[in-house]
């Protein structure tokens, strides 16, 4: 596996890798769902990048930039293991410039729900991952749909840009009690770790309902709010919207999402669920 820190080895490196290219951006501390990402693009393309990049432009002042887990040493025996070609890890420098030219999420769908919540973060991701996408130039690139939201953004940006890269979207992978997999998970203590349980069963709560024939969102927006403010330290939003985020009153089977912010503790948990 080749380690590129600066972007003259990457050019470089890549320009070696003939045939397809699956791309997988990380910020790093990878974990199993980051490594079906790296799975999935191993499977489907000839050659497989990752990078690996804490984006402060995605921060808003006084997140956690700063204390964003960093484990540079086990990701790269990780992605060494999973078979990846090349693996990206700027330093800022590398990516930004000063007084640079700036990207803005759509001024509706980037500014609801999470982008109500953390205004400019998409504002952030666009860039970098623009960034990322005209450095490595893949043929696929891999997002998970357990951030809906970027997902989404990211599919618009390639389409509104004509950008060449197909953006794959993957399955949310959960521990066996259900909690999605997410970096920030480290920052739950035991007893905190049990309460956010109540993301992933709220959600399973709205399946059975949609199981059962209901449709009305918001019949299921409060049957999930009661289960999950008896858990958690802040209700930031339940939201049901179609697969391009229009808030929708009744769910469509294949075309909606559901979807759920809150705050256990300090840590800032997001769950969702394809319908
Ligand atoms: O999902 C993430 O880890 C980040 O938002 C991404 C896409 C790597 C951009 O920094």
């Amino acid at each position: 596996m080749i380690v590129a820190r600066n972007n003259e080895r990457l050019k470089n490196s890549r320009a070696k890798l003939t045939g397809s290219i699956g791309f997988v951006p990380t910020m790093g501390a990878l974990h199993e769902g980051h490594l079906s990402l790296i799975r999935r693009a191993r499977e489907e393309n000839d050659h497989v990048i990752v990078s690996i990049f804490v984006n402060p432009t995605q921060f808003l002042p006084g997140e956690d930039l700063e204390k964003y887990p960093r484990k540079e040493e086990a990701d790269r025996k990780i992605c060494e293991l999973a078979g990846v070609d090349l693996l990206y890890m700027p330093t800022t420098d590398q990516l930004y410039h000063e007084d640079e030219l700036l990207i803005s999420a759509p001024k509706i769908r980037g500014y609801i729900l999470e982008g109500a919540k953390r205004p400019g973060h998409f504002d952030g991701v666009l860039q970098v991952v623009m960034k990322l996408l005209n450095l490595t130039r893949p043929t696929r690139a891999y997002f998970g749909k357990k951030d809906a939201q970027q997902l989404v953004l990211i599919s618009r940006m390639v389409r509104d840009y004509f950008m060449q890269t197909e953006i794959v979207s993957c399955e949310i992978v959960r521990d066996p009690d259900g909690l999605a997999l997410s970096s920030r998970n480290i920052y739950l203590s035991p007893e905190e770790r049990q309460r956010a349980l109540a993301l992933s069963r709220s959600l399973k709560r709205a399946a059975k309902m949609i199981q059962s024939g209901e449709r009305d969102t918001r019949r299921i927006t409060a049957v999930m709010r009661g289960i999950l403010e008896a858990e958690v330290d802040g209700l930031e939003y339940v939201a049901i919207v179609d697969r391009d985020f229009h808030p929708i009153e009744r769910i469509v089977e294949g075309e909606s999402i559901i979807l759920v912010a809150a705050r256990v503790g300090l840590t800032r948990l997001i769950d969702n669920l394809w319908v």
